[in-house]
């Protein structure tokens, strides 16, 4: 059957309107144009992109083949897409939160349907955005917005549903994967491994914080947590620390530990509460987030009856980007009926559990100091973290430089993070240390 036959025999058409034609927009694009019959056939709905809008609509469009534009209307105005009582969903990739909001609010109020790959946007204000959706009998799908490519948001309230969900952990940003991969596997600086990540145009040339201090997980995780544990958690909830402060001397003793570093999103479902958290950790070199390497992304969970379960794959580019987006469109088209609109999902925060502060929160402690190498050093520091409640699971001596200092590494026992903080600015103290170096958290993830 082809998509003529579809229409003709009764199956749908349905119009969409894309606001934002650049990077992932035009992944959008190219893959409906060149797979709308494919989907036509496996769904019996003819997807159209009926109108595409862009501020640099002209430039833009121009690098698409005439076949690929014949039938849409292009324009500058989102508002001529959010207007267009024909345009059944809105595909929105302007990215941000303003004007988007805007832009998705607007067209939810109108009764159309939203997909969205943008993170900042859902992490801060997704509940208004499901309470909009709610009253007008429509969705809003973001598939796209965590893991580019790798199914995670949809499996979570659809075939994973079932579970209660315990712990989520992500390794959610590519850039960070890369550069930490690059440090563990070619001794490169993170400063040299962050200019090579600028240079294949992974991490931002002016501004790579988004990335590299941890702000891009901390969306993710904000809106895994809220999908996973049904209870809305917001990116400033978060509690975050990036990857500038990891040295090559951290990733070679880890790895003399068993050890190797990565950025990790972890969320976890603690009873009365929420803990989620972005942050470097050591974590077990035969665990399987362990080997997703370079910019690729993954999720890990544990459900009570699925057990542990792993979506891995490419979080970034635009047609991994494109593949979630255009799931979610299909999705909606599957179920879709002009004269009788309902959520594909719905919200799914029916709970309102508190976000657990860091202090609060318990891990396991990895410390690095460089102390001076004489008798009853190592006494005076186990004094402190002892008289903080910090227990000492190992101690190793690195090495004794020349000038009589060594490096010490101490692996703590699951500790308060608000011992652990406060045992370091009291060692910082004392006139036997020189500085600490590190202090990074294990995740052994048992
Ligand atoms: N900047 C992100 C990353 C991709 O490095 O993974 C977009 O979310």
């Amino acid at each position: 059957m082809n998509e003529n036959s579809i229409i003709k025999s009764g199956g749908d058409q349905i119009n969409i309107g894309i606001i934002g034609l650049g990077y992932i927009g035009s992944g959008v694009f190219k893959l409906i144009e060149s797979q709308k019959e494919y989907i036509a056939r496996k769904t019996g709905k003819f997807i159209r992109i009926k109108r595409v809008a862009d501020k640099d609509i002209m430039e833009r469009a121009a690098k698409f083949e005439p076949s690929f534009k014949s039938e849409i209307i292009f324009s500058t105005d989102p508002y001529d897409i959010i207007n267009d009582p024909d345009v059944d969903i809105v595909v929105e990739l302007v990215g941000g939160i303003e004007p988007a909001y805007d832009y998705v609010i607007d067209s939810l109020k109108k009764g159309k349907y939203v997909v969205t790959a943008n993170k900042d946007l859902i992490a801060n204000r997704g509940e208004s955005l499901f309470t909009a959706a709610a009253e007008h009998g429509v969705d809003i799908l973001f598939e796209a917005s965590v893991g580019g490519g790798i199914p995670i948001i949809g499996p979570m309230k659809s075939s994973l549903a079932a579970n209660n969900i315990s712990k989520i952990v992500g390794i959610v940003n590519g850039t960070t994967n890369y550069i930490l991969t690059r440090m563990q596997k070619e001794n490169l600086s993170f400063e040299n491994a962050l200019k090579v990540a600028q240079d294949l145009g992974y991490a931002e040339k002016v501004n790579p914080a988004a990335d590299v201090e941890g702000n891009d997980a901390a969306c993710k995780l904000a809106i895994l947590c809220s999908i996973a544990f049904n209870s809305r958690v917001v990116f400033g909830e978060v509690y975050k620390e990036g990857i500038k402060k990891i040295t090559l001397e951290d990733i070679k003793y880890a790895g003399d530990l068993g050890y190797v570093i990565k950025l990790l999103a972890i969320g976890s479902d603690e009873g009365g509460s929420v803990c989620a958290r972005v942050h470097p950790a050591l974590i077990p070199k035969d665990h399987i987030l362990a080997s997703i390497n370079y910019a690729n992304n993954a999720v890990y969970l544990y459900g009570n009856f699925v057990g542990e379960v792993m979506s891995y794959g490419q979080g970034a580019g635009d047609r991994p980007t494109a593949s979630s987006i255009v799931g979610d469109i299909i999705q909606i088209a599957r179920n879709f009926n002009r004269d009788n609109k309902k959520p594909v999902f719905g919200c799914t925060c029916f709970i309102n559990k508190p976000v657990k502060p860091i202090d609060e929160m318990e891990n396991k402690f990895y410390a690095l100091m460089e102390v001076k190498d004489k008798p009853g050093v190592l006494a005076k520091i186990a004094t402190i973290f002892g008289s903080n409640d910090v227990s000492i699971e190992s101690m190793i001596q690195k090495q004794t430089k020349e000038g009589g200092s060594a490096r010490i590494v101490f692996i703590t026992h699951r500790v308060l993070n608000k011992d652990m903080f406060k045992s370091i600015e009291e060692i910082l103290k004392l006139d036997v240390v020189n500085q600490v170096l590190n202090v990074i958290r294990v995740e052994d993830l048992k």
